[in-house]
């Protein structure tokens, strides 16, 4: 497996005042990304979760320790360009990452920053707006559309460029459930039909259950990682770190406890279903 992306005892603190000790945000953090996987990073406020976003294409460098990005070394200036093609970065609020008043031009404009040819420019924000499914768009403003569809054009401007990779940082979390569930579905195709590795930060535990790995923050360090499955059966320990359970597993628990014959572990509605109807038929 090729690993993406690579944390090495990483360290970082942000620049402190004269009169105050620098306190280490990320403390001798070691983490690997395997291509074409959709990894859920989770955490509680404050966890140092965006720091760490931020390191992945060269946003923030490290204190101490490396990150590397496809082997290239975060620190290396004249890697920069080809990092940010390769790792793209979707944050939370829509609003901050439009940056023109037609659809098209915005998506375009990226790839133009990043020197993909003006010719091949035209077929990557159509294949983008396509992507998010927001082709028919491709001429209106961008603050006249939903909080969800302006996230989906933000995504186009990422995808735009190709990247192997891309780290959404908290991107349903200003969206209406509807929204959230355009965006998640758009996540999961990138990774699973268009082989992207997905790095995906969300406080929403019904999003980590679908990446095949959840990796779980606290303090600056990794205080869990593993599957949804092994992840979310530790109900007591995510407690500890401030984190629930997606409501599947809660309710499964729930019932387990009032004496009904039922596994724990389902994670979809569609498994925790299952899992029900055949405890009824017991
Ligand atoms: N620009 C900054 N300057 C100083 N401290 C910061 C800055 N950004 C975040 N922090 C601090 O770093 C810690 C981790 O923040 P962050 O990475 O945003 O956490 P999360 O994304 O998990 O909520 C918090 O204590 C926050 O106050
Ligand atoms: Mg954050």
């Amino acid at each position: 497996m090729n690993i993406v992306i690579k944390t090495e005892n990483l360290t970082f603190h942000y620049p402190s005042g004269e009169e105050a000790e620098p306190r280490n945000i990320l403390s001798d953090l070691n983490l690997e990304v395997e291509e074409g996987t959709f990894v859920a990073v989770i955490g509680r406020n404050g966890s140092g979760k965006s720091t760490l976003a931020r390191h992945f294409n060269g946003i923030l460098l490290p204190s101490g320790g490396s990150v590397t990005a496809f082997g290239m070394d975060t620190r290396d200036e004249e890697k920069l360009l080809d990092i940010r093609r390769s790792v793209g970065m979707v944050f939370q609020n829509p609003d901050n990452q439009i940056v023109s008043n037609v659809v098209e031009e915005d998506v375009a404009f990226a790839p133009e920053n990043l020197g993909v040819p003006p010719e091949e420019i035209r077929v990557r924000v159509d294949e983008a707006l396509n992507m998010v499914g927001m082709y028919d768009y491709h001429d209106r403003a961008p603050h006249l559309l939903s909080g969800g569809q302006k996230q989906r054009i933000a995504i186009a401007g990422v995808l735009a460029m190709r990247p192997k990779c891309v780290v959404f940082d908290e991107p349903t979390a200003m969206l209406d459930p509807v929204g959230r569930l355009e965006i998640m579905s758009i996540i999961d195709a990138l990774c699973r039909e268009n082989g992207t590795t997905v790095v995906l930060i969300t406080h929403h535990m019904s999003e980590a259950a679908m990446a095949d790995r959840i990796v779980v923050i606290n303090e600056g360090r990794i205080a869990m990682d593993g599957t949804p499955r092994e992840i979310f059966s530790k109900v007591g320990e995510l407690d500890t770190l401030g984190l629930e359970v997606p409501a599947t597993t809660l309710l499964l628990n729930e019932l387990r406890d009032r004496g009904f014959d039922v596994g724990t572990d389902a994670l979809s509605v569609d498994e925790c279903a299952d899992e029900i109807a055949a405890a009824l038929k017991k």
